[in-house]
């Protein structure tokens, strides 16, 4: 099967896709786009995130197929060049990367926290992060890193 898709702003075509591979897959082994991470395969941990058309979803669970005529943001295609989005330098800021592996998907979905509520309250940014799981910080610096870049995005206004 053929999938083509726009993936971090760049028209891409895919080829000889099986039927039953998932996005994460196609985007890791065969783009060469490693920054979403495998960890459970199964919806469970939230290390997969990408946004598909503007909605963060679990790329383990979304079939390769599916993402044909969709536009595909990984956690690469959320920095300008070498320029950090301000989630990313939050997230190193505030020392909310321990091992790395749950790191792209929670960027990912505080990305699109911040966007659709550039205030959020404590409790927003844990319903918003509930499904990514981090087995090494214990969440608070995460909720500093959201918090960080939530403060220097309404700053930045
Ligand atoms: S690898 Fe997709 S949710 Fe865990
Ligand atoms: S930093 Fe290791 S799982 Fe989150």
């Amino acid at each position: 099967m053929r999938v083509s898709f726009e993936v971090n702003g760049s028209a891409e075509t895919v080829d000889d896709v099986w039927e039953g591979e998932s996005l994460l897959y196609m985007l890791r082994e065969r783009m060469g786009l490693p920054g979403s991470k495998n960890a459970c395969e199964q919806g469970e941990c939230g290390s997969c995130t990408v946004y598909l058309d503007g909605t963060p979803v679990c790329s383990c669970l979304v079939a390769a197929g599916q993402a044909h005529g969709c536009s595909v943001r990984t956690v690469e295609g959320l920095a300008s060049g070498d320029r950090l989005d301000p989630m990313q330098q939050a997230f190193v800021e505030a020392g909310a990367v321990q091992c790395g592996f749950c790191t792209p998907g929670l960027i990912v979905q505080a990305h699109d926290l911040i966007e659709r509520v550039p205030d959020p309250s404590d409790a927003e940014i844990r319903e918003a992060l509930a499904g990514n799981l981090c087995r090494c910080t214990g969440y608070e610096k995460i909720l500093d890193a959201v918090r960080l870049a939530a403060e220097r995005k309404a700053a930045a206004k």
